[in-house]
């Protein structure tokens, strides 16, 4: 048999031209967004203050299984895909495994992530309703910064509110922001009313992206031309992110091969929702029974730890009730390194087909993850980020149970992105400086206590 070679590419003429809504083949579907004064789910009207229309469509529409990709979106896209499908052969090497170990490597553009297939799409139609100005949040500033590309590219003015402990961390990432034009604000900031209140209900506090998406939909509702766009979470983003998981179909077919297991860090699961789509497709029509693995921090445990219950995507309570996997919208995580897992919800999809047994969970400490990290480092020669390491970390160990097993499987995980802005973590690594911080029974309780009564149920 001929070699499997290290990098499989696809030409620019079979990059997918629609993106794939899992939600049409799940038979039980994810429960909808509800109004939190009334408890009626809400509309595309509902949601025009905040979306436009074309996202609000999208965000809602779970039924149609293939939506086009535009065709100034797909152009987009080729400046920086298709992404390749890597084979880890040193790290399968070093783990003298059976296993073979794949990964998607989504950190070649300036965002240094995933998160550009989702900016493009999200300011594209923007623009397209005559959008003038957006309003956002980010975490680690990979979703600012592809955002920022993104409104630089199509001409939209954009303000980030900057989760403040990734804004003292990552100087770096808000002078990228600003280059290419972006407003970025340090977040909670005393710029918007529901700042205000957290600062005066959290002082000291290190932000967290519920306070930040409280404060880019409060000054997005403020003006007609201006509306909020999320890098996670939502159902449009995990849409927009099935181009991963349709790349890694077409590239496995391109070298017969099909994933036992697939694994995914999970901040808000976007990526995670993105890359699994079409397996999880595939597993929920008989065709395969792959093993779907989400990882997500051991200080922000919504999977692993939290409940399956409605709440706010946000910690000022404005944007509609999600049911989702939650630690509480009121949970304010240890300011750990991995910023873009520090949310407290997970995407209603991903955590419908977790609480349907359709995929597994698992956390890790963040000193783990940066073992694993550096070993990637040296023998894949990609730092990755802090947050893809998490997926690192669950390959590896799905790896090792091979090696015990003898079972030569073949294992995908998403490299969500690269690390050169997070070296302040990894020098704490380092120089043994990191701690870990994991949330006690009691501590998860008391956010937990305040998730929000929906009217009409009990
Ligand atoms: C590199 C990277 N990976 C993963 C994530 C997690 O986001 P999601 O769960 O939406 O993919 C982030 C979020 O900022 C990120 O920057």
């Amino acid at each position: 048999m001929t070699k499997i070679p290290n990098r499989i590419y696809l030409t620019e003429d079979e990059m997918p031209t629609y993106y794939y809504n899992l939600r049409a083949d799940m038979p039980d579907k994810p429960d909808p967004l509800l109004d939190p004064d009334t408890g009626a789910a809400v509309t595309v009207e509902d949601l025009h203050p905040i979306f436009c229309d074309a996202l609000a469509r999208q965000e809602l529409d779970n039924k149609t299984p293939q939506i086009d990709i535009p065709e100034e979106v797909q152009a987009f896209y080729k400046k920086y895909r298709p992404s390749p499908l890597c084979r880890a052969y040193s790290l399968e090497k070093y783990l003298d495994t059976p296993a073979k170990i794949y990964y998607k490597f989504e950190g070649n553009n300036t965002s240094g992530s995933h998160k550009l297939n989702s900016a493009v799409a999200q300011v594209y139609y923007a623009k397209e309703e005559g959008v003038r100005r957006l309003t956002t949040e980010t975490g680690a500033g990979q979703w600012g910064t592809a955002l920022s590309e993104a409104c630089a590219h199509f001409g939209l003015d954009l303000t980030v509110f900057m989760v403040k402990c990734s804004y003292e961390q990552k100087p770096f990432r808000k002078a990228i922001m600003e280059t290419f034009k972006s407003r970025v604000v340090p977040s909670p900031s005393d710029t918007t009313a529901v700042g205000r209140q957290i600062l005066a209900a959290h002082p000291g506090t290190s932000g967290s992206l519920g306070c930040a998406i409280a404060e880019a939909v409060e000054e997005a509702v403020q003006s007609e031309d201006t509306r909020y766009v999320l890098g996670s979470v939502l159902n449009q983003v995990v849409l927009h992110q099935s181009i991963v998981g349709l790349e890694c179909e077409q590239a496995f077919a391109k070298i017969d091969d099909y994933p036992d297991t697939v694994i995914g860090c999970a901040g808000g699961g976007s990526n995670l929702g993105g890359i699994i789509a079409p397996f999880v497709r595939d597993k929920l029509q008989g065709k395969h029974q792959t093993d779907i693995l989400a990882v997500e921090p051991a200080s922000c445990p919504s999977m692993t730890r939290g409940r399956y219950a409605y709440d706010f995507c946000d910690t000022g309570h404005v944007t509609p009730l999600a049911k989702m996997y939650t630690v509480g919208a009121d949970y304010m995580p240890a300011a750990s390194h991995a910023g873009g897992l520090r949310f407290h919800g997970m995407s209603p999809i991903v955590s419908k087909l977790y609480h349907d047994g359709h995929m597994r969970a698992k956390s890790y400490r963040q000193t783990e993850i940066f073992e694993a990290a550096v070993l990637f480092a040296k023998l894949e020669t990609i730092l990755p980020a802090p947050e893809s390491a998490h997926a690192i970390k669950a390959a590896i160990d799905e790896a090792l149970y091979c090696k015990e097993s003898g079972e030569a499987k073949t294992i995908l995980f998403g490299l969500t992105g690269t690390g050169y802005f997070d070296m302040t973590a990894y020098a704490a690594y380092t120089n043994g400086t990191m701690t870990d911080y994991v949330p006690t029974d009691a501590e998860l309780a008391v956010a937990l206590e305040k998730l929000p009564l929906v009217p009409g149920q009990a």
